[in-house]
């Protein structure tokens, strides 16, 4: 069976593999028939084989004991990446975390093909880190060797909101001037390029690209936000200890974040958190932090914080349930005190764009559409900040979870030709 080459969308939250041919669909089945394979993994301490993407949140809300990692793109370029987790005493090396993630998403996207893959454009965020160019080399490199570890011969590179332009392409019919606008799980990405299907047929486009930009802010950061402004409260964040001193923050901001759940699990967190309470003020929202902390439950409840904010995109107010902490406990959650919580984070998104069109010298008025992918795109109030700032172009919303795969499979169809 010949080798082919495909596009890989290694996503903070949710990645794909796209396969171009003539007539169908490029995504390829990941899971359960669906084009996404969520992100995550999760080691069993019992030893089993890991588990990977919506099979890890059954897996875990049963109760299974093990490691849970999500959001590994992140650790690309950080110290962390070199870091390890443990688990029965056995270090979980990120890095092969990380490995072993790619190298099932090659092995399910073959699977799926009926043949291998040998060359692949991989995704990436224009920027991994914000602002250091040195280890934004690193973040590259590590994925690349990671790609070649796997198995993959010929490797080459696509910044995500490039892909998604091209994938956009093959649905226009006459020239355009196009902002992509791709809010993800991690990053918000931009690519300010010239569209048309002739230009499409060029091998080589750097001509058409006017601008990329992106900064290190998406979904993620807005699940934190929202839980540190919406949850954490009700379990002492904020309050005041009998000396009159603030109740420290740290434990809050650990259970917010996917990377640090576990750091509140620690014996010395516990003791911590038990001097807390005797000191605490308010001794009922202290009992709901050890309850919540006593069963494990912080990855449970950042996933309902994910999926309350997911609520808010449709919804104007949304509850969530909080029984698992104190019984009959529950947030009524309104879209006012999300856009409050993220209010900051958007406002540097809006600046990345807003830096990236002055340095491009192009005028707001000049573009004529702006493309919508990745998941984050669908809160409201960060699509109606960025279309703001382009009053005049045309909004299309692309396959939210798939534009970049989809591009990704095309470019690697014109890079390996
Ligand atoms: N309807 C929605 N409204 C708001 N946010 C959503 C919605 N659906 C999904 N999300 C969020 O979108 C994010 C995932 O989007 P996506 O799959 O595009 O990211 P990714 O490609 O994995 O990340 P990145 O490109 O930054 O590495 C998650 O944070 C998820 O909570
Ligand atoms: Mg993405």
């Amino acid at each position: 069976m010949t080798s082919e080459p495909c596009g890989i969308d290694f996503g903070t939250s949710n990645s794909t593999v796209g396969w171009d041919r003539p007539g169908t669909s490029a995504l390829l089945p990941l899971e359960d028939g669906k084009p996404t394979l969520p992100s995550v993994i999760f080691f069993h301490a019992e030893g089993q084989p890991a588990s990977y993407g919506r099979a890890v949140l059954a897996d875990y809300l049963h109760g299974h004991e093990g490691r849970l990692m999500r959001s590994l793109k992140s650790l690309l370029g950080t110290s962390m990446i070199d870091d390890h987790t443990e688990l029965n005493g056995q270090a979980l090396p990120f890095r092969t975390l990380l490995q072993h993630f790619i190298a099932e998403l090659k092995r399910r996207a073959e699977q799926a093909a009926g043949r291998p893959f040998s060359q692949a454009v991989l995704g990436r965020p224009v920027f991994f880190v914000d602002d250091d160019l040195r280890a934004d080399q690193r973040a590259e490199k590590t994925l690349r060797d990671i790609a070649h570890a796997v198995g993959f011969k010929d490797i080459a590179f696509q910044f995500e909101p490039i892909a998604a332009a091209f994938h956009y392409e093959s649905q226009v019919s006459r020239e355009e001037l196009v902002l992509v606008a791709d809010i993800g799980g991690g990053t918000s990405d931009f690519s300010l390029i010239r569209l048309s299907p002739t230009r499409a047929l060029k091998a080589d486009r750097r001509d058409d690209i006017l601008a990329t930009g992106g900064v290190h802010i998406g979904g993620t950061d807005f699940d934190k936000y929202l839980s540190l402004a919406g949850v954490m409260p009700l379990l002492g964040m904020g309050s005041a200890l009998t000396s009159g001193r603030e109740m420290p923050s740290a434990p809050y901001f650990n259970l917010a974040t996917w990377h640090t759940i576990h750091a509140a699990y620690t014996r010395k967190a516990w003791a911590e958190m038990l001097d807390l309470r005797r000191h605490a003020e308010n001794k009922g929202q202290l009992d709901r932090l050890l309850s919540l902390v006593r069963q494990r439950s912080g990855h449970w409840l950042a996933l309902q914080v994910e999926a309350a904010k997911i609520d808010l995109s449709g919804a104007h107010a949304t509850n969530l349930d909080l029984g698992r902490v104190e019984p009959g406990l529950s947030l009524h959650l309104s879209r006012q005190t999300f856009a409050e919580a993220i209010g900051h984070l958007v406002r540097r998104v809006e600046a990345t764009l807003k830096a990236l069109m002055q340095d491009a010298g192009v005028d707001a008025k000049s573009i004529d559409t702006v493309f919508f992918t990745g998941g984050s795109s669908g809160v409201p109030l960060l699509r109606q900040s960025l279309s703001g700032l382009l009053p005049e172009a045309k909004c299309v919303e692309g396959d939210l979870f798939g534009s970049i795969g989809a591009g990704l499979a095309l470019d690697a169809r014109r890079k390996f030709r």
